[in-house]
Order: C-alpha cells, then structure tokens, then sequence
C-alpha cells in the first residue's frame, strides 16, 4: 500500500511549530522541531467552500484475495473559481482523465493527501482508479477487514475522513452528491450492501465464482455517509409504515450465530422511528434501513445513510448475555443513529468544527427518548454522572476546548465528550429556554436547511422565535471551561408570613489558555422554593443568569409560619455548570428528603457527600439523610433508591483537585466512607435483599429497577461484613435468570475475595466463552478487581485472547484500568498504559489518541508521581509516529 501522506512518521516534533503559534511556554523538548511541513492546523476561520460541486458520483469497488480496485466517475460541475481538489490517502493512483481524456503526468499534482488539477474545465467529468490493500487496514477506518477465519469480513468506517482511504475525492461535508455503488466480490461475500436501493445483481460475467451488486443512493450526502460491506451474514427483517404511509424495509444483519441477540434492537428502531415522528414531525425517507453489526469498531456507531454500521456491543442484547445498563444503552445508541437521518444526514455540517451541530442534537434527542422509557430523574443522573466525571474533566485540564472548536490538526480527536455531552448540555438550555417554541424552531430548521451543508449560526438563527432570539447562545458554543455558578439567598420577612426571598447568582468561567477572556453566559437556573416547615413546594421558576452576578427576587412569598423558605436550584442540572450555593448541611438534608424532583434529591445526597470527602465534614448528616431517603424510595422507584447511595467515582472525585492529587488518600476516604454507610444500614441490606427475590427475566423499568438495586444492597451488605451475603452472592450467581444478575454476583464476588471466586471466574469462562462481547465482562470484571495488582492487570493483557485488533477487548481491560487511579497512576501503572498507547499508535491511532487523553490530567498528581508520568510521556513522544497520539501528547505535554 502506498502510503502518500504519512511523511510526519519520521519526527513528531515537527508538529509543534505549525500547532502553537500562539504558545511560546511549551516544553524545550518541543522545539526541536526542524521541519514544519508537516502536519498542518486546520482553522475555522479558512474555510472557503468547494470550486467544483459533484452532480453524481459513480462507484465500481472490486474485492480481491489480496487487494481492491476502485474506479469512479465523478461528474463536477464549477461553483468558485479556483483548482479542482480530490483528497486521497493511503493508496495507488492507476488511471486518471477528464471528459475521457487522460491527465499526463504535469498535467495534475499529487501531494500530501491531496490531487490537484489546475486549469480543469467547469464541466469535468473526472475518471479515477486507484487500488489499495484493505486486508492490511488495521485502522478501522476506510475500507477495512474486521475478523477472521470464516468470520472475516470488509466494512468501511468513513465519518470523519475515512472516505478519501477508498479513492480520491473531494471528501468534506459540504459536498454533496447522489451515489450509485456497484460492489463485486467472490461469492465467499454473499452480502454485498452499500447505501440506498439494490437495484441490480447477479454473477460476474465469464467469472462464476463472482457476483456483484449495485446500489442506488437518491438522497444527496457527504461522502462521510457512504457505507458498504463485503461479508457473509444473516439477517433479521421487519418493516414499519411511515406516518407519510411508506413501508420501510428494515433489515439487521449480524453473523447467523448472533441474529437471536438482534431483537432489541429491532424494537427500538420502530420505536425511535415512532417517536421521531410524534417529538419532532420526522418521517424515515427512504424504503430501507439496514443496520450491520460488526466487533472490530472504534465507536459506538455510525449512521450511514441508509446502512448504519455498529460495533457488536452497541446492537446485540440478549438477557442471558447483556446487562440490563448495556440493553438500555444499545436502545439508545440504536435512536441515536436513526435520528441522525435528521440531524446529520438530510440537514449536515458545513466543516467538520461544527461537528456539535450534528452530535450534540442528537445526543439530546436520544437522551429524551431515553428518558421516555425509564425513570426520567433516572435518566438525568446518568447522563449528568457521565458528563461530570468525563466532561467536566477534559474541561478541567489541557483539552479543554469549546463544543466548537476554531482549529484543530486531527479532527479524530475530537469526537470527545465535550463536542457530544456538553453540545447535548447546550441544545438542551435551548429547548428549556425555548419552551413550547422548541418544537417551532427545530420545524423551521428541517425546513430552512433540509438537504444542505450548515453551521451552528445556522442552527440558532433557525431556533429564534420573533422576540425570543437565542443567538447569544453561540458563546455556549465557542467559549471552553466549565462555569462556576456561585449563590446565597436572603429574606425579609413582611406582613402575615408573606416575605420577600433575594436569591443571589454569580458566574465565573475560569480562563483557558489560547482562548479569549471568558464572557459571561446565558445560564438557565431552574428553581423552586419549599417551605421549610411543611416541606410543600411553593413556586418554580426558571431563572436566566445572563451578567456576572445578578439578584432575583420572589416577592410576596407566602410562609406558613414565616420561616425563611429554602431554594433548590438547577433542578434536573438546568445548566451544565459547577454549581457552589450556599447550602448547609441541614439544608441538603432537608431537600434530600422533600423535593419533588428526583435528579435534585440526588444531586442533594452527593453534595453532601462532597462535604465528607474534599472538605472533611462528619458523615453524620449523611448518613441519616440518606438513609431516610433510601427507605422512601425503595418500593416506588427502586432504580432512584439505588442511585442515590452513589458515592462519585474516584475519577469524578479527582476532576475536582487540581494539585498534589494523591489517589490514595483519596480512595481511603471514599472507601471509608462507603464501609460507614453499609455498617450504617446493615440491618436495611438484610431487609431489603429478603425482599428481592429473582424473578423470571422481564424488560420492565420495574424490574430493571429491581435488578439494579438487588445488586447495590449485594455489594452493601458483603462491605458491611454480613456473614450470610456470601450465601445470597453465590445464589444469585447460580439462580440468575439475566446477565445483569449474573455479573453483579460475580463482580461481588469477586471484589469482596468471595471463598468461590475462582470458581465463579472458571464457571463464568466455561458458559460464555464462545461470546466475544460475555468475555469482554469477564476481563472486565478482573481487570476491575479491586484487588488485582497492575501486575495482575498486565498478565490479562498479556493473554493470548486479548485482542489486539478488537477495540472492545481493549477498552474492557484498559477502561477497568484507567477508572482506578490508585493503580493507574504508579510507575509500572503507567508504563503498562503508555505500552498499550504505543503499540496501538501503529495499529490503530484513532483508539490509541483516545486512550491517551485519559492521562491529560498527569500535572495534578502528587509527586513523585507527577513527575514520572511526565517522564514516560515525553518518552512516548520521541516514539509515536500517528498525527492523532502528537497531536494529543503535544496538547496534553502543555499542562504542568
Ligand atoms: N457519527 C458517529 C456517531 O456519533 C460517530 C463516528 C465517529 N467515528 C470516528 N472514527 N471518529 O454516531
Ligand atoms: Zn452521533
């Protein structure tokens, strides 16, 4: 394979001048730099749209043993002045002509990733064809093998530059065209599919051990959305009749071992087509959805045009093989990518820096489908957990940045938690801001801009009612950090109980370096007052914080006895924003207990929580709070029950100290803290797991909500030391009618040194070890072991079926890994890491960056720590060859 582009292998140092122009405090190592023609940043402020548009592109991908051909027709059309430019990489240009006339050598340029022809005619109808090698595509991006033996198979991954890896192209978003792909492969491929309709097939003529197919794509798209696939699969067929009144095939294809496990997901793909039809007046447009399972995939997902690609472990569900955590989360990636049809696919992104228009909306959308079916205060505090312990982190340290960046080297890194969580955040201000005219606006964006190319501006402009304009939003969009909201209240109390309650809000953003001095937001406050002596809620109120401190007043306040009433704000985390008010310890007992929003209640428990363990209060209100709490949940919303014993991830916990962090200290206060509570209610554990007998499996709110809280009480009770919970632990393991009980008995059992727990370990191997994504828990379950050693860690990836070319092996043991500080962050803690993030930046960089951004927060750490991790990444950096691992390394290297 020739590789055209990748002339940055030799010297990442070089990476450094053309990067930060705007930072001369990087490290004396970064200067070395000799050469900057290498890898260039990118900024929003160059963006100039295309000179030539694609009328219709014509695909001819040919797979053979060793190699593919692609030849395509692609027939432009002059819209600007200036060169045409295709974009190709990793391959070897064979033929090349205009309007059927070959370009001789001076008559075109190639170079970098990029081919040029200068005095091209305003009607080019441009012939290329180009052969690479995707048998040794390991990236998972372009045209690429994922499996082997007889599972093997050819599927591409082209968001977000993957495409011009299949042949070159003007391959940006705002390019958009009609594809029609013809596929051929020998007949081991049965399943030839790409986007849109097949609309021919058959055998190979003069060629019987070949076939081929062509499909047809009327829907215009940026190549980021084409899709196509080489393998042999089954499929698992429904169809659902569009409010418009088409019938829509819908097909998920997966190996004929799996099909049982696609059922799931079929459900909620009727059902996210339902109810993007009721929330936002979305009909599906085309006659066919397929979706294809494959286990070799960096992300989640991707929503192809008609063919979405997903990794195994975000499609199939079983109950005997998928937690419940996991089936709820495949339902909702499954929304996700449908309601991309909408938001991405038919209204796109102009350039990729407004990646958050796309994601970040559908983000939102499917958290509020989610919501729809469980708990919705549930729901909230799951997605605001993974918002704080990740987003609120990379915020906190050297990758900060907005959900919009204004530049950027390698835009694989950054499909990051801010662009997707905090972009959701953002979106969903706007529709809490927006009210009933949410639905308004987001109609007229469909309409403004179906089946263009847009920016976030767009997007705003759109959502703006007459006299209600949400433009001001756009710094939401482009500023980075996390805002500090701090707040108190006051009291005056009148005539007969009535009072008048000043609740004071101040914002603060702290400044990142390389932006400009933060501005203040618009930051809607959602609050209410209750009564302090009925505990009953007087009043909500939205409260729109727009200047640095500002004052609001309820006046005329009715008390029942005048006592100063109590504000609970942020209700379901209106804003994603630190927020500091002045609550006591009586105070957040008093709404742990009273407020009728679940997410506050919660949100309540972990603030008093915070007091214990980053400003050293007693337990004592806690524990009571919580407890009382805890009982009044326990039968009417099981699932609220468990969560609120939440103690925050040592991770979470670390995102808020950002010096002489010693993840020690910290994991013995958590740990005691957690021993406290289970000897605490000891006699509750004992209780409430009576009353938890396992059921036949049912795929209810109730029952998961069940199953959720059996397996904390289980965890509760072996902490506290109750003798007979080792009985209960090996039951359930036993008796388990669901994985969900399966696991939470097994990694019980494994983390409180259970007498059985080879056993269990042995037993659990024994039934599932056919099921790559079951074997993916049981690495993760040890690599997680509260007591393994990182020595222990390392021998797992050191076992043969840890999978190199499997990004969920990978992140099964190293995700377990990373979320224990204790052990990550230690010499041969991060010599195993910075080992992985090394081999994978040959393989697989799109994973490799990822993992490395984990360790961006190294300059917090205590020495001697601290200066070790520094060590090891400076030494990685001499070694990494991908522009994803410099670019991460030299922004993370900044820091400290
Ligand atoms: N657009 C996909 C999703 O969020 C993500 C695909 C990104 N892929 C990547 N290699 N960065 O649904
Ligand atoms: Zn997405």
């Amino acid at each position: 394979m020739t590789d055209l582009t990748n002339t940055d292998a030799k010297d990442n140092a070089m990476i450094v001048d053309s990067m930060t122009p705007d930072a001369p405090d990087h490290n004396p190592e970064a200067t070395e730099a000799t050469d900057d023609a290498g890898i260039q940043k990118i900024y929003l402020k160059d963006y100039t749209p295309p000179s030539y548009s694609v009328e219709k592109v014509e695909l001819d991908i040919k797979l053979f043993e060793d190699h593919a051909t692609v030849d395509s027709v692609l027939t432009m059309k002059r819209q600007h002045p200036g060169d045409l430019v295709l974009l190709g990489q990793n391959m070897d240009l064979t033929a090349i002509s205009i309007n059927d006339k070959a370009l001789k050598d001076g008559e075109y340029q190639l170079d970098e990733g990029q081919l040029t022809v200068s005095d091209a005619p305003d009607d080019a109808v441009v012939k290329i064809s180009v052969r690479h090698e995707p048998q040794k595509n390991t990236e998972l991006e372009g045209l690429y093998i994922a499996g082997e033996g007889d599972d093997v198979m050819f599927v591409t991954q082209c968001e977000p530059e993957g495409f011009r890896k299949i042949t070159y192209y003007p391959d940006r978003p705002d390019v958009l065209s009609v594809f029609t792909t013809r596929l051929e492969a020998g007949k081991k491929f049965p399943t030839l599919l790409a986007n849109g309709d097949l609309i021919e097939s058959g055998e190979v003529e003069g060629d019987s051990n070949r076939h081929y197919a062509i499909w047809h794509d009327v829907s215009k798209k940026p190549s980021y959305l084409f899709a196509c696939v080489f393998a042999d699969l089954a499929v698992l067929e429904d169809s659902y009749t569009t409010i418009e009144g088409r019938d829509v095939k819908l097909q998920i294809y997966a190996k004929a071992y799996d099909i049982d496990k696609c059922h799931v997901a079929m459900q909620a793909l009727k059902d996210s087509m339902h109810w993007d039809e009721e929330n936002y007046g979305r009909a599906y447009d085309l006659d066919r959805y397929m979706i294809v399972a494959v286990s070799q995939f960096n992300m989640g997902a991707m929503e192809n045009k008609g063919l979405n690609i997903f990794n195994t472990s975000c499609v199939l569900s079983s109950p005997e093989t998928t937690t419940d955590a996991r089936s709820f989360s495949v339902k909702s990636i499954i929304a996700h990518e449908y309601f991309h049809n909408w938001t991405g696919n038919r209204v796109t992104c102009r350039d990729w820096f407004q990646l958050c228009l796309k994601e970040g909306l559908t983000v939102y959308r499917d958290q509020s489908f989610s919501a729809d079916h469980q708990s919705p205060a549930v729901q909230r505090i799951d997605d605001v957990s993974m918002l704080r312990a990740y987003q609120f982190t990379e915020d906190a340290g050297p990758l900060s940045h907005p959900p919009r960046p204004s530049s950027f080297v390698e835009i694989n890194n950054f499909y990051t938690t801010t662009v997707y969580e905090k972009g959701a955040e953002v979106v969903r201000m706007l529709a809490n801001t927006l009210g009933d005219e949410y639905r308004q606006g987001t109609d007229t964006y469909f309409d403004r801009y179906d089946g263009q190319a847009v920016t976030v501006e767009d997007w705003l402009s759109a959502l703006s009612a007459e006299g209600k304009s949400v433009e001001h939003f756009i710094d939401w969009y482009t500023q980075p950090g996390t805002p500090e909201v701090s707040g108190h209240q006051s009291f005056e109390l009148g005539k007969d109980n009535v009072g008048k309650l000043t609740v004071t809000l101040s914002q603060k953003t702290r400044q990142v370096e390389g932006y400009e001095a933060p501005k203040p937001l618009p930051i809607p406050v959602a609050a209410a007052l209750f009564d302090r002596t009925s505990g009953e809620l007087i009043e909500e109120r939205l409260l729109m914080l727009e200047q640095e401190s500002q004052d609001f007043v309820f006046d005329q306040v009715t008390t029942v006895v005048g006592i100063e009433p109590i504000v609970s704000v942020l209700r379901d985390f209106s804003a994603p924003v630190q927020m500091k008010y002045q609550y006591s310890e009586a105070d957040l007992a008093f709404l742990l207990a009273h407020e009728t929003n679940g997410f506050n209640q919660w949100q309540s428990a972990q603030a008093l929580v915070n007091k214990i363990l980053l400003q050293n209060n007693e337990p004592e209100v806690y524990l009571q709070a919580v407890k009382k709490a805890f009982l009044s949940l326990v039968q009417d919303d099981a699932m609220l029950a468990a969560r609120i014993l939440d103690i925050p991830a040592e991770r979470e916990l670390a995102s808020a100290v950002n010096s002489d962090y010693q993840p020690s200290v910290m994991k013995q206060k958590r740990d005691l803290l957690k021993n406290n509570l289970a000897q605490f209610m000891a006699e509750d554990w004992q209780q409430v797991y009576s009353q938890l007998p396992i059921e036949s499996y049912e795929d209810t709110p109730q029952a998961r909500g069940k199953r959720a809280l059996r397996n904390v009480v289980l965890d509760m009770a072996l902490t506290a030391g109750i003798e007979e919970a080792h009985d209960w632990a090996y039951e359930q393991y036993q008796k388990a009618s669901c994985m969900t009980e399966r696991l939470g008995a097994l990694s019980a059992m494994v983390n409180h040194e259970h007498p059985q727990k080879q056993a269990v370990l042995a037993d659990f191997y024994e039934r599932f070890n056919k099921e790559a994504l079951v074997m993916d828990l049981w690495f993760s379950v040890q690599a997680g072991d509260e007591n393994a050693s990182v020595a222990d860690i390392a021998a797992l990836i050191e076992r043969k079926d840890f999978d190199w070319g499997t990004p969920n092996r990978i992140r099964a043991v190293v995700g377990s890994f990373a979320a224990q500080p204790t052990k990550l962050w230690s010499k041969e803690g991060l010599e195993t890491y910075i080992a992985v993030v090394q081999k994978l930046d040959e393989t697989n960089p799109v994973l490799a960056s990822r993992l490395l951004q984990t360790l961006s927060r190294w300059y917090t750490l205590a020495e001697p720590v601290r200066a070790e991790a520094k060590q090891q990444l400076q030494q990685l950096r001499r070694q990494v060859k991908s522009k994803n691992v410099t670019e991460s390394l030299h922004t993370i290297l900044k820091a400290g």
